[in-house]
This record gives C-alpha cells, structure tokens and sequence, in this order.
C-alpha cells in the first residue's frame, strides 16, 4: 500500500528540557489505521503537530500526500483533520456553526449535506442548535471531531480521542473511525488506553521519551512479542527444583506446588516435551498445566521500561 505520511529523521527540541522528538522515521500508510501508544510526556502530541505543521520541527522532514508539510504548507493541511487533545471550541457559538465555519477555513464551498452527514454521524444533528458552552464534555469532543471532519479530509488525526468519554460513547466513536477507515480515511490516533490500541489499530507504534520504539503490524506485534507462561500443577510439592533442570530457567511457587516455565512462542522447538519427560525422569510428576500469553498490556509496559 502506498504511504499517505513521510516522516523522516524528525527530531524536536522545544525551548527548554529534553528532546521530545528523536529521529523519528516513519511512513503512515493510506487507509490505516495506526495507533500511537506512549505514557504521559512520550512525544505524542508534539510528533502530531509537526505532521500538521504547528509545531516547527528542530531537524528532518514530513510530507503529506507528497506536499511538504514546510514549503507546502496549505496543500499538506487541507489533506488533514485534526481533533486537538485540549478542547478549544469557541463557547458561545451553535454546534453547527461552528462545524459549518471549520469547513469553510478550509477554503471549502458550502455543503449543507455534508455538514449534516458529519453530525448525524456524530448524534449530534439534534444539538446542531445547541451553543458550546450547552454541551456535556463528551459532546465537546464530538464537536471537535464534527470540525475535523467538515473539509472532507483524507486523513484523521485523533489526539487522545477518548479521554474523558464514557464506554458507550467510547464504542461509538470506535465504530465511527472504522467507518472512515472504511470510506478510505487514513486514521492516527494516541492513546494511553492499551486496549483501545488493541481494539482499533491495523498498526502500533509505540512512543516514549521522544523515541519511536517499534511499530508493528497490531498481530504480529502480539506474536513477536509474546512470550508464553507455562504453569505446571505437581501431584505432590517439591521442596527445591533438581540441579539438572537448571538450564530450564525453571521457577517455583505456590510452596513448591507449581513449577513455571517461560519459553518464546516462536522458537520452533519450545521445549516442553523434553521438559516433561526430564520431570519424570527426576520423580516429579505433573497434574494438570495451562500456559498464558502476555497481554499487549505487559509487552507495551516492557518496552517502555526497557527504553527508560
Ligand atoms: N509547547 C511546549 N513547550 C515546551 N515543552 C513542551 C511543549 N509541548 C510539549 N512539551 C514537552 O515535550 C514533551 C512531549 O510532550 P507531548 O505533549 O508531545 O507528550 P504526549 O505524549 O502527547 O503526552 P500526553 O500523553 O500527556 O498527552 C514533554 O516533555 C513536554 O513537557
Ligand atoms: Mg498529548
């Protein structure tokens, strides 16, 4: 698939503290939908607004849609959507106002039957005459979503689209940007949320300390990662693991009741059937097992603490 967003060696570097960019290379594919994860401070924010040229970037380049998003500034933006992190909609203007001028900051013609389109699709067509400041905050950030979304962009960008917004709206919105995924959007959204990740993104991109750490295929991400726990239920407690099987990397818990054996996923051989027959071998024998894999919660939380 052909790439809607070249980011190259991107690095920031604001007026004080540390980076909050690091050579950040990345090419955004049309008609994905990738998923920016990173803790408080990662770089989320700021990697967004380089992309949408407010903020100046210290070193590398973006194009958008083959538009620099520097020397080409307007054709790069009108490409794109952006739905802000803070809230900053004017409070005493009506909802559709306010979406209907958005549009039109954009240098686009009117289009009442888009407009109308956007808030429905938003529940919001019956507040249209609602003033800002009227809205519950969930409603505010549909607002802000109905204003990126009023110049037909081609692509969505949606900083932490779901903070503060209750579970059935949460669903909803989901719903809705896999609707635009599907009109041929290309979606980018941050979160802190892992399972909103895991529930929305085709890809993962992981962020932290202004570094790109991995981004993966939503999948393969689980799988390459995944380690997988493998717990042994004994028929009768061991007091200490046997000399022999220290090369298993073996631990003992629950008073000596279970054995747990971690092995990769990947690796062709895991091992466990030696593992068995190496039990037997020593007098322990097993009752029962069940292995768990890591959760995209527990790879995520690894490799940020890795990275710091
Ligand atoms: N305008 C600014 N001036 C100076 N430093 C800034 C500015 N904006 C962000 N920073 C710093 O850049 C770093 C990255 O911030 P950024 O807002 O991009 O993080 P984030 O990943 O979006 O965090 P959050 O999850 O809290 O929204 C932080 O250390 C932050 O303090
Ligand atoms: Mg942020």
């Amino acid at each position: 698939m052909a790439s809607i967003i070249s980011i190259n060696n991107l690095s920031k570097t604001y007026a004080s503290g540390p980076p909050a960019l690091r050579d950040v290379s990345l090419e955004i594919e049309e008609g994905e939908i990738l998923a920016l994860l990173g803790p408080n401070g990662a770089g989320k924010t700021t990697l967004i607004s380089a992309i949408c040229g407010l903020v100046r970037p210290s070193s590398g380049t973006v194009t958008v849609g083959g538009h620099d998003i520097a020397s080409d500034f307007r054709a790069a933006r009108s490409l794109i959507g952006l739905v802000p992190q803070e809230i900053t909609i004017e409070p005493f203007e009506r909802v559709i106002n306010t979406t209907r001028f958005s549009r039109g900051l954009f240098g686009k013609p009117r289009d009442e039957a888009h407009i109308e389109k956007v808030l429905r699709s938003l529940s919001l067509w019956d507040k249209r005459n609602a003033r800002n400041l009227e809205l519950s905050g969930g409603m505010k950030r549909r607002v802000l979503i109905a204003k990126a979304l009023s110049h037909e962009p081609r692509i969505l960008f949606l900083d932490e689209p779901t903070a503060g917004v209750d579970v059935s709206l949460r669903r909803e919105m989901w719903d809705l940007v896999r609707q635009l995924r599907d009109e041929g959007v290309t979606v980018i959204l941050t979160t802190h949320y892992i399972q909103e990740a895991e529930e929305m993104a085709d890809r993962i991109g992981v962020i932290n300390r202004g570094q790109l750490l991995l981004v993966e295929d939503k999948a393969t991400l689980i799988k390459r990662m995944g380690r997988k726990q493998l717990t042994l239920h004994l028929q009768a407690p061991i007091a200490r693991m046997p000399e022999t099987l220290a090369g298993y990397g073996l631990r003992l818990s629950d008073g000596g009741a279970t054995i747990l054996y971690e092995y990769d996923t990947q690796s062709a051989r895991t091992g466990i059937t030696r593992l068995l027959a190496d039990l037997s071998e020593v007098g322990i024998f097993v009752r029962d097992l069940d292995s768990t894999q890591d959760s995209l919660e527990q790879i995520f939380l690894s490799l940020v603490e890795d990275g710091a």
